[in-house]
């Protein structure tokens, strides 16, 4: 999280300078940080790829993608004569150790300009099996022997499995000190999500209600209306799990359930954080099958238009048709600690379902002796705290109120924060928030190597339970539906029911 100051002279240097993350999240997040003046003058970005392009034409490239995904709309000519000569290109081979001299005289050259030595960011945006070998070899050419410079960014995946994950751990800690990794979990970057630590501890009223003694349950849900498109690929070996629960789901949560860091600082929150994941109750093969649910799509009408299910769409892009890959998720999570013994978090995501919106909603308990006339307890409800991530941004309190009127009727009414009705600018993207941070150095809203473990440590009894019995009933539900029935069923059982997603949250 920035305060408005510039960073140092940097290079930014993209590996998978060609790829769908650039066009899509980087190159218009670092345009937009360009326009509203976070960048500093001396300031580079290199993108590198296996495609033969010049400056010029991987410029021109960002350009269009930068049109096509901006927030901020396409790019004006007056505006990109600023921006565009920042930027280069170097195809290269990343698992050929000699290319990265080129690096080595680039960055050279430009500090000479810039009579200055400058941050260097590694942005590993390409696939997962080529994250070693660029650690390595960028340390092979001395370019990450600079604690205080060098940094690198990597995306998630961050492993496949525990393992994986401890293995890649090791490995990037014996070439980086902690300060130099930045592992990204975008939602942290997301505005909504880094409001609720504010929500939370700028605000005295919230502690003495947020722990088991006034809270009844928390419910996470991440739906997503799209399907998993041409990244099938790449989903089929992940799954709903790993692809969201894992980071995403489990972060937010965190949020939610961490005790008050002391103070604002990458270590304190990480820990706190951590702390988290440490005291959430292990699954045995037992509680796995009583307390989670997976699901898989199947064809259907999504805004009135026929949509494949997920089987075929395995088929036509030639991955195993027959696939047991879950594309959905539920899972109920227990935090064994004092704050919240007792307390069941409910975290469902998936894919092809009704509406797409990340919601976070806190049932508090019920009041200890109702009143009112009995008749009046039929519309009434226990007081919500819904924490809209998006696509509304918003934060509601749910209370009930008597509706005007000589008869006594109690309904629900929202105490409502919503970013539109309060402020005028538009809310940054996660990623623009993310990639300042990391010229700026602050950590705070990056995942820390333990986090990953832990995270990995708490799900690898589902992973493993999931994978050994393969689902019998896949597809289990329907394009444009809230997921498969056994869904509601994990909530129906303790006596609650999914939360509607607020209408006004249509995509
Ligand atoms: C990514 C997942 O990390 O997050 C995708 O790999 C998912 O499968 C995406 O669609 C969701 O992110 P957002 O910001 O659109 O909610």
């Amino acid at each position: 999280m920035n305060t408005k100051i510039k960073s140092q002279p940097t290079i930014f240097v993209i590996f998978g300078g060609t790829g769908d993350l650039n066009a899509r999240k980087l190159a218009p997040a670092l345009y937009n940080l360009y326009l509203e003046g976070w960048l500093p003058e001396q300031f580079a970005l290199i993108g590198t790829g296996r495609s033969k392009l010049t400056d010029k034409e991987f410029e021109k490239r960002m350009r269009k993608d930068i049109d096509e995904f901006s927030r901020s709309g396409k790019t004006k000519d007056d505006k990109w004569e600023g921006f565009g000569p920042h930027i280069h290109y170097y195809p290269a081979d990343v698992q050929n150790a000699d290319t990265y001299q080129i690096f080595v005289d680039h960055i050279k050259e430009l500090e000479d300009e810039w009579k200055a030595p400058a941050n260097v960011i590694y942005y590993l945006a390409v696939a997962p099996n080529f994250f070693p070998v660029i650690a390595e070899n960028l340390a092979k050419a001395g370019l990450t022997a600079d604690a205080d410079r060098a940094r690198i960014v990597i995306e998630k995946p961050f492993g496949h499995d525990l393992e994986s994950a401890k293995e890649l751990n090791k490995l990037l800690n014996g070439i980086f000190q902690d300060k130099q990794l930045y592992l990204i979990d975008h939602y942290l970057g997301k505005e909504t999500v880094q409001n609720i630590m504010a929500f939370r501890f700028a605000n005295a009223i919230m502690e003495p209600l947020w722990n088991r003694n006034a809270i009844e349950h928390v419910q996470i849900s991440v739906t997503e209306q799209l399907g998993v498109g041409d990244r099938l690929g790449y989903y089929d070996g992940s799954g709903a799990l790993r692809d969201m629960i894992q980071n995403h789901l489990l972060q937010l949560l965190c949020t939610i359930a961490m005790e008050p860091p002391t103070n604002f600082t990458a270590e304190e929150v990480r820990n706190r954080k951590v702390d988290v994941l440490r005291a959430m109750r292990r699954f045995t093969p037992e509680t796995v099958r009583d307390n989670t649910v997976r699901g898989q799509y199947g064809p259907g009408w999504i805004e009135g238009k026929q949509v494949p299910g997920y089987r075929e769409e395995a088929e036509q892009q030639g991955v195993n048709p027959q696939s047991n890959t879950e594309t959905f998720a539920a899972i109920k999570f227990f935090v064994d600690n004092w704050r919240w013994q007792g307390v069941p978090f409910y975290l469902r995501t998936g894919k092809r379902l009704h509406r797409s919106a990340s919601v976070i909603t806190i049932q508090f308990k019920d009041v200890p002796h109702f009143i009112f006339p009995a008749e009046t307890a039929e519309t009434r409800r226990q007081n919500r705290l819904v924490i809209n991530i998006q696509p509304e941004m918003s934060i509601r309190l749910q209370v009930q109120a008597k509706r005007p009127g000589v008869d006594l009727v109690l309904n629900t009414v929202d105490m409502v924060f919503d970013y539109k009705g309060t402020y005028v600018a538009q809310a940054p993207e996660a990623y623009e928030t993310l990639l300042l941070d990391v010229m700026l150095g602050d950590q705070t809203l990056f995942m820390r190597g333990d986090q990953v473990e832990e995270a990995w440590d708490l799900v690898m009894p589902i992973l493993n339970s999931w994978e050994n019995r393969i689902s019998q009933n896949f597809p289990n539900y329907s394009a444009d539906s809230w997921g498969p029935e056994a869904a509601e069923a994990l909530v129906a059982k303790d006596g609650y029911h999914w939360f509607t997603i607020p209408l006004e949250t249509k995509k």
